[in-house]
């Protein structure tokens, strides 16, 4: 269902705030296209949506904020557009980080390490992760060649390696193996651009999230945005599996 656009803060029941939210950031492509520009165009004009969301977060008591930046999968993109965003998020980290730092935002990482990611924005991610580790304002957490699947396939590779017998393997013991294990699990997950799919994202952590898409394409995306999925979050009745009220 598309949510209505630009629902204000004050609009929204603050005892009811989720306290994850995760998002999708797709479209930029489709943007772009849109105004005859190059695809790259279109992830770059994404910074601004980035920022804007984090402070929206900020500014709505969010503690965890989860954003898909680059999927298992983006890797059969085009070598120039791969290429195109190791470098843009290695600049958007190094040119955003002190201001994220100065507002106490605390920002990780998850995905695969050592698998085709560059040393050196593999290290930025490090010292920037480092860097911020004491915030406590709101934690945001860089999906980076992440995968749902491959996060499951570490988890049990961790387990077998630690030598867990079978008949001890709970679900506790796969959430232990997470690569943030102490990331609570999204009560939202948003997508933008119309997609109505999870395309590999956290797997294991949407299991009973709320899932809200709109036909906003990522680049558009202001925080108004953000708390119009909040809005349509609040008026969701979650059951658990049990029975409401
Ligand atoms: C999302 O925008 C950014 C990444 C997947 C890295 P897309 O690049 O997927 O944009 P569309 O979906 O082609 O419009
Ligand atoms: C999901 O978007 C990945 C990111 C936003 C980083 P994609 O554009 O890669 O997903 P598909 O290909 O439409 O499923
Ligand atoms: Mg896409």
């Amino acid at each position: 269902m598309d949510s209505p656009r630009n629902v204000a803060l004050k609009d929204l029941d603050r005892r009811r705030m989720p306290q994850h939210v995760a998002v999708v950031m797709d479209g930029n492509g489709r943007w772009a296209q849109q105004r005859g520009l190059p695809r790259t165009e279109g992830h770059a004009a994404g910074e601004e949506a980035l920022v804007d969301t984090v402070w929206g977060a900020l500014d709505a008591g969010i503690k965890w904020l989860t954003v898909y930046a680059f999927s298992t999968e983006n890797w059969k993109r085009p070598a120039d557009e791969v290429r195109y965003l190791m470098n843009f998020n290695e600049r958007l980290l190094l040119t955003r980080r002190d201001e994220f730092n100065a507002r106490n935002v605390r920002m990780r990482f998850i995905g695969r390490r050592g698998w085709r990611v560059p040393k050196r924005l593999a290290k930025h991610m490090d010292d920037t992760a480092e860097m911020t580790k004491r915030n406590t304002a709101l934690t945001v957490s860089i999906a980076f060649n992440y995968g749902g699947r491959a996060e499951i396939v570490d988890a049990v590779q961790d387990i077998v390696r630690a030598g867990v017998p079978a008949d001890k393997i709970s679900e506790k013991t796969i959430r232990a193996h997470l690569y943030d294990p102490k990331m609570p699990d999204p009560e939202l997950m948003v997508r933008t651009s119309g997609e109505y799919r999870i395309s590999n994202f956290l797997m294991w952590e949407l299991a009973y999230s709320e899932l809200v898409f709109t036909d906003v394409l990522w680049p558009d995306f202001r925080r108004g945005d953000l708390y119009a999925a909040i809005d349509e979050y609040q008026r969701r009745d979650r059951r658990f599996g049990g029975l409401s009220g």
